[in-house]
């Protein structure tokens, strides 16, 4: 007898009527119509079943506080960073991993169930690392939680800032991240990446550098980035994320950085809802929206992902722990409206985040984890318009999560139906 079957369920490659077999967590079988004696069975009623969402860059350490010690007025970068290093000396270990806790909450009641967060060692006390530490601790059973020693104040600008990004990965934080566009010059952003990148490869870890989160054309460390990923042989385990500069640069040097990244397997993370609030604000009109050259990496080959980044900080006051809502701005900004485009946007926060994250066992087909979504829609086209809601999450074949199904009643004479019909919001 297997343990659970969905049966009846829309998938998000357009197949339909499927039915998803469970035993011992893992998916046995993925086939039309299946009929079977199940200790748990789940009519999806025709409706969109999904992998979980994967936010592949998130700030745990810093999300909901808003307002502590008080808000960004300028709405800047480096006015959030101002802001975080006012609280930073504020931090409690037990409040930073209440916050955190809360928020993946959220998460999975949202259907996501893997995060990659970048949690801030530039800190000696490492106070940020150890609690998150904790946290992923405490959520793995129900949560993968995925964390990268991120030098918020520069991995050279900061006194210790390499010791303590190195301590930070000797506690167990699991990739190694950076911020070459906050560094002192242009010479020391690039020796952070050559820096980072060594320790990386010597360590046989992942990389995932803020890279390039600015309008400035000419920050160019993506390059530094590719490069040093070629030259150490850090292929498919190497992320730039925002890569914002590069909205703004030449077309010309654009074409011939493309095929770079490309070759060198270095995915692109950009954070649709963070970019265009933060981008731009040195602009007057017309004003530049800031996201990366999303389609343009897609058709040169390059995995691109979506990002949430930030939800209540000092940064962004906004935000759910939605992916459907990140993936909703992304296709905006991007302008990716075909249907296709719209699938690849749903595929920015599901196949295309798990691919950097790294996550095994990640799909609907046999062999995968059982941690996958029941969605009140009928198609990622229609799962990104409503924003829809999460009826079921299951994590290894367990429910874990579930919401009601959003329905307004209408009251409206006149209308052919009578007073007691639903609409799906
Ligand atoms: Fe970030």
């Amino acid at each position: 007898m297997l343990d659970l079957l969905v049966r009846n369920a829309h998938l998000p490659d357009g197949r339909t009527g499927m039915s998803i077999a469970v035993q011992d967590g893992r998916i046995t079988e993925v086939t039309p119509g299946l009929v079977a004696p199940a200790r748990q069975t789940v009519d999806a009623q025709a409706q969109l079943v999904s992998p979980h969402f994967v936010d592949p860059h998130f700030h745990m350490d810093a999300t909901l506080s808003y307002g502590q010690p008080r808000v960004n007025e300028s709405g800047t970068l480096l006015e959030g960073i101002a802001l975080w290093g006012e609280l930073k000396p504020l931090l409690k270990a037990e409040a930073l991993i209440e916050r955190a806790m809360n928020y993946c909450d959220w998460a999975v009641a949202k259907g996501m169930l893997a995060v990659r967060s970048h949690v801030d060692t530039s800190d000696t006390s490492l106070l940020a690392v150890d609690a998150l530490l904790e946290v992923k601790r405490r959520v793995a059973p129900y949560l993968d939680l995925q964390l990268v020693a991120f030098p918020q104040d520069g991995v050279l600008r900061s006194p210790g800032g390499v010791d303590n990004l190195r301590r930070a990965l000797d506690k167990g934080v699991d990739v190694v991240g950076g911020i070459p566009h906050f560094e002192r010059t242009m010479a020391d952003g690039a020796a952070s990446v050559r820096l980072l990148c060594e320790l990386a490869a010597e360590r046989g870890l992942r990389v995932d550098m803020h890279c390039d989160e600015s309008d400035d054309p000419l920050s160019r460390h993506i390059e530094t980035l590719a490069s040093e990923c070629q030259r150490l042989g850090l292929h498919g385990r190497t992320t730039g994320s925002h890569c914002t500069s590069m909205h703004s640069m030449d077309n010309y040097y654009v074409s011939k950085l493309l095929p770079l990244i490309a070759e060198s397997g270095v995915a692109v993370v950009a954070n649709p809802l963070i970019n265009i609030t933060l981008q731009g604000r040195h602009d007057s009109y017309p004003k530049r929206r800031g996201m990366t050259r999303v389609p343009e990496l897609l058709a040169a080959g390059v995995n691109v992902a979506f990002g949430h980044d930030c939800v209540m900080d000092p940064w962004y006051g906004m935000g759910s722990g939605d992916m459907l809502e990140v993936a909703h701005m992304g296709l905006h900004v991007a302008q990716m409206t075909s249907q296709s485009g719209i699938r690849q946007c749903f595929e920015a926060v599901t196949t295309r985040a798990a691919a950097v994250f790294g996550l095994e066992r990640y799909g609907l087909a046999a062999g995968c984890d059982a941690s996958f979504v029941l969605l009140q829609a009928s198609d990622p086209v229609e799962a990104i318009r409503l924003r829809a809601t999460r009826l079921k999450v299951f994590r290894k074949g367990v429910l874990i999560a579930e919401t009601p199904p959003a329905t307004a009643q209408l009251h409206l004479a006149g209308r052919p139906r009578d007073n007691d019909w639903r609409l799906t919001v």
